[in-house]
């Protein structure tokens, strides 16, 4: 969620341009519109999208990914075991499961596996062109638009959004003879006009004599936590100084017990390894030459041409590698990202990218212990069925002993203005009815992760150059490890203020936050200063991922879903940030409380506080 603007913007512009070459065919494409041959009922319908633009019909002969779910079996046993093993009172705490007691948790039932491949046989597809997920809850099949519309009793059209120029081929509605209703969850890409990012850009460039001399030499001290740390810091974020500010300075890590992180990365952003060299170099000189894992999801590439680095993935994995070092890292380049080209024969149109992600990564064996993403949309561009499915599968992740942490977003309750915007979009709801609403995002608002808020300056306040993203979920209700920590924020609140603007039942965000602006990384060989909820979020994972290790030194289990030791035995390793407010949809926003609060979350990390605290000392 930070994202430099000349890396992601430049990619963007040939897409409106390759679009216009690509338009007349799409055009000119005879359409035949069958009738169904069975009683259809719609499935999934939704509301056009305002800020996409339909450009036409999609050509018959383009080809598509269709992702199938099957309703998981027991879904619910699986919660329950993740809330047990995740929950430091209870005993069962850190008896994670396997691999395989998750997938029998989650299978699909006999019945819907030979429902949907009876259908798929009716279509003529066989089961050689199918394909799976490990628990079989994902069904993939690759067909023509023209054979998607005949099964989905549907119309696909080419869409443009307005702005950035992004091209999806998608529909509004789709339907499924009456009897598989039972059988299938969820079928996209259909009504998903979600993309992983569409952040403002957080990214200043800064002048290398900025650095050069360390004007402010001495340490200061942060009045409320009492924590002496470089005076530099209160300016320009470095490995140093998060070790300080969080009290790890001193702690090693292992590089062989065992313990690893993994970072995400959508949309052709590529980490690039000269750039993280010139980083350690700077920061973390015992870390030079040493690499990370480059693993490949769906297709995704890895172009190490310096001028192609991105700098969400250069910060994320900059930060995190350069906290967790001498760890093995992991970075995870996922396939499926604008420009979209909508020709014939490529399926590039993978615009579900988290299943595309955890489908891979569930089927690992030993996932990295701490997972970092930076991505996010609107969660009211997300389909209410996917949201779910998709937090399911994060949920599957934990119960294996996974901590996945996402940020919170940097746009505050919704379009990062304090001030009335016409021309805005983004605080307008699409169900219809147009009225205004917060817009939280996702998978921040997924109970089942960590969402994470940002911070800056010393002592600690709320982000200023843009709003820690913040507020309630619209689709998941309030797990209840949140339940005292935001009844105490209600009870500060005026309980009329921004009334129908936000969902006050609904799963709370952020979490917890970390320093999320002026973070020096190095970008295309040179040095910068970059901000954004998606530079906290690998600070934080990078914190967890050191709390991981002591606890796999001490012979104890990873942590896993981290909330519920958060919100309980974790309160005391949580530094409260006391000040600050997260403007958006023309109005301040929340403001930072004591304890919990929709900005900030419960704080930001003492690593030693927390390592006596998951250690048991
Ligand atoms: C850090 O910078 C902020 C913002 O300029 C300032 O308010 C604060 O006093 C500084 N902190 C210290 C310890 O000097
Ligand atoms: C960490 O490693 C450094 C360098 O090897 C060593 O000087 C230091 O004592 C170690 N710290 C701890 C707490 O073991
Ligand atoms: C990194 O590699 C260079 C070139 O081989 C070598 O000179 C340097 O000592 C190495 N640094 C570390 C920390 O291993
Ligand atoms: C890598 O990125 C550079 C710079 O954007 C580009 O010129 C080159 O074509 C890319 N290479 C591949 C294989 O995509
Ligand atoms: C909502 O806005 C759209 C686009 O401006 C418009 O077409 C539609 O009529 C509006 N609906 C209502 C209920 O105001
Ligand atoms: C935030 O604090 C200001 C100053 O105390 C107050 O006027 C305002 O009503 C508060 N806003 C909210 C949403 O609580």
């Amino acid at each position: 969620m930070l994202l430099a603007s000349a890396p992601v913007g430049a990619p963007r512009l040939r897409a409106s341009t390759t679009m216009m070459i690509f338009l007349v065919p799409l055009v000119l494409s005879a359409f035949a519109f069958a009738s169904p041959k069975y009683t259809s009922k719609v499935k999934e319908s939704i509301e056009a999208p305002r800020e996409w633009i339909n450009l036409g019909a999609a050509p018959a002969d383009h080809t598509i990914a269709l992702r199938i779910a099957l309703p998981q079996s027991n879904f619910d046993a699986l919660e329950q075991h993740l809330y047990e093993v995740s929950d430091p009172s209870h005993s069962r705490y850190g008896e994670h499961l396997s691999k395989e007691e998750v997938e029998e948790l989650v299978a699909p039932r006999e019945g819907s596996v030979n429902a949907v491949s009876e259908w798929l046989e009716q279509h003529g597809i066989g089961a050689d062109q199918v394909s799976r997920s490990d628990a079989g809850d994902w069904v993939r099949v690759r067909v023509s638009v023209g054979l998607a519309e005949k099964m989905l009793d549907t119309k696909y059209y080419v869409w443009k959004h307005a702005q950035d120029g992004d091209v999806l081929v998608r529909t509004t509605s789709y339907s499924l003879p009456s009897d598989l209703h039972s059988h299938i969850e969820l079928i996209q890409p259909t009504t998903m006009f979600a993309r992983p990012l569409r952040q403002k850009s957080m990214v200043s460039l800064v002048p290398d004599q900025a650095f050069a001399s360390n004007s402010s030499n001495g340490t200061i001290t942060d009045p409320v936590t009492g924590v002496k740390v470089d005076a530099s810091c209160n300016t320009t974020i470095t490995i140093t100084c998060i070790k300080q500010l969080y009290s790890a300075v001193g702690y090693n890590s292992s590089a062989v017990n065992g313990n690893q992180i993994g970072i995400t990365g959508y949309l052709d952003q590529f980490a690039n390894m000269e750039d993280l060299q010139l980083f350690y170099a700077d920061q973390r000189p015992d870390a030079l030459n040493s690499s990370f894992k480059v693993v490949s999801v769906n297709g995704g590439t890895n172009n190490q041409t310096l001028s192609a680095a991105g700098a969400e993935a250069d910060l994320d994995v900059q930060f995190a590698f350069g906290l967790t070092f001498p760890a093995p890292g992991t970075f995870w380049t996922t396939a499926g990202s604008p420009p979209f080209v909508p020709d014939a024969l490529t399926p590039t149109d993978t615009n579900e990218p988290y299943t595309e992600w955890l489908d891979f990564v569930l089927s690992h064996p030993n996932p990295p212990q701490t997972i970092s993403t930076s991505y996010a949309d609107s969660e009211q561009s997300v389909p209410e069925s996917f949201a779910k499915r998709a937090c399911a599968g994060f949920a599957q992740l934990g119960a294996r002993g996974v901590s996945l942490l996402f940020g919170s977003g940097d746009n505050g309750v919704g379009d990062g203005q304090a001030t009335f915007n016409a021309s805005t979009t983004e605080c307008i709801a699409n169900d219809g009815t147009n009225r205004t609403t917060f817009i939280p995002l996702f998978p921040a608002s997924c109970p089942f992760i960590t969402s994470v808020g940002a911070t800056q300056h010393i002592p600690e306040v709320a982000v200023t150059r843009f709003f820690s993203g913040g507020g309630f979920s619209n689709y998941f209700s309030r797990p209840s490890y949140q339940d005292a920590a935001v009844a105490s924020f209600f009870e500060k609140f005026d309980k009329n203020t921004y009334k129908g603007l936000f969902n006050p039942e609904g799963r709370a965000i952020p979490d917890v936050s970390a320093q999320g602006d002026f973070l020096r990384i190095f970008l295309s060989g040179s040095p910068i200063l970059i901000g954004g909820t998606s530079a906290a979020t690998p600070t934080f994972a990078g914190i967890v991922s050191l709390l991981n290790d002591a606890r796999i030194s001490a012979g104890l289990p990873t942590l896993g879903f981290l909330n519920p030791m958060l919100y309980s035995t974790g309160l005391a390793g949580l530094n409260d940030i006391l000040v600050g407010n997260n403007a958006g949809c023309g109005t301040p926003g929340f403001n930072v409380t004591e304890g919990w609060d929709p900005v900030t979350g419960l704080g930001t990390p003492d690593f030693k506080k927390l390592k006596e605290i998951v250690l048991g000392l």
